[in-house]
């Protein structure tokens, strides 16, 4: 694999090999020296025209514990103020000799673009509406954590399906790895046509939450709404949040999961975020091992995995 743009460049057996994968670098991550050699000599740079706090915080960490240097981009701070275009502005950094390009863009499908003009490889840390690989990645590792596999399992993804790269990505690493996906949004937050999704599809939490071997939610995404979709967020709350007294109906042994940031109060109650069921902290920290296996995959071959 040259880059990681879509979770469909893994398949169930890419994902398997990254999931196995991240198992050798949480090892790595707990030792009193959390640092291997093994992308000494490497050059990442993170290109974020988004902005993210785990995400790159995290894929950062992960480079700096596989040994390979990394440059930072700041957008705010660069000539694309002064109106460099994106080709450029990648050709330029490239000409300083990198290795990889991790990218979160506003716009679906840069990444890919970049990866035609490029020989580094690129990785997509989350692009518009599309895709976020590596959320679904780390996702699949945490549900796995706690329940073995996710075969069978019973995954409702519930808000804002509509603007949410991480639903795509969850609902392609999740079916693919054999669970059964229900999207449980209002009509105005899912996509205008699902033709093709393998889920089921309600609005109706209450009716699914029992069921529910994991719950995810989304945050609503006000950013990318560029419309009214809803009566008000108090109304949104009141139907679809995960409130207290709705994870009432959740399974004793039932995952609360959430990409981050989250929206307290919103799609979910602040207090329900914190219960033991809860994984969101999880998610985070597997978030690490998870990219330093990405990063292994695309940029080690040859370099011992773990010294
Ligand atoms: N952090 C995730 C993303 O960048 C989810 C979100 O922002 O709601 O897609
Ligand atoms: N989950 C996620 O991508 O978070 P950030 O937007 O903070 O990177």
């Amino acid at each position: 694999m040259k880059h990681l743009l879509s979770v469909n460049d893994l398949g169930a057996d890419g994902i398997e090999e990254v999931l196995r994968l991240t198992d050798s670098f949480v090892e790595v991550s707990a030792r009193s020296i959390p640092k291997v050699p093994a992308l000494r000599g490497k050059t990442i740079v993170w290109l974020f025209y988004e902005d993210s706090t785990r995400t790159r915080l995290s894929f950062e960490t992960a480079a700096k514990r596989l040994s390979a240097d990394t440059m930072n981009f700041s957008v705010s701070t660069s000539s694309v103020k002064k109106g460099e275009s994106l080709r450029d502005t990648v050709e330029t950094i490239e000409a300083m000799g990198i290795d990889a390009l991790v990218v979160r863009h506003a716009s679906a499908g840069v990444p890919w673009q970049i990866s035609q003009w490029v020989d580094a490889a690129v990785v997509n840390a989350g692009d518009g509406w599309h895709e976020h690989p590596t959320q679904a990645l780390l996702d699949c590792y945490t549900i796995r954590q706690r329940r073995q596999s996710l075969h069978g399992l019973r995954i409702a993804i519930v808000g804002d399906v509509k603007h949410s790269r991480v639903a795509r990505s969850d609902v392609l690493a999740f079916t693919a790895l054999g669970a059964e996906v229900t999207l449980v949004a209002p009509p105005t937050l899912l996509p205008p046509s699902l033709e093709g999704w393998p889920v089921d599809v309600t609005s109706d939490l209450d009716a699914v939450l029992p069921k529910a071997d994991v719950v995810y939610l989304l945050r609503m995404q006000k950013e990318r709404q560029h419309e009214s979709l809803l009566p008000s967020l108090r109304e949104y709350t009141a139907l679809w949040g995960l409130t207290r007294d709705r994870a009432r109906l959740l399974a004793d042994d039932a995952i609360v999961m959430h990409p981050g940031p989250m929206n307290r109060g919103v799609e979910i109650a602040a207090e329900v975020a914190d219960l033991p069921n809860a994984v969101i902290t999880q998610q985070v920290a597997n978030g690490v091992a998870v990219r330093m296996a990405v990063l292994y995959l695309l940029l080690g071959s040859g370099a011992e995995l773990v010294a």
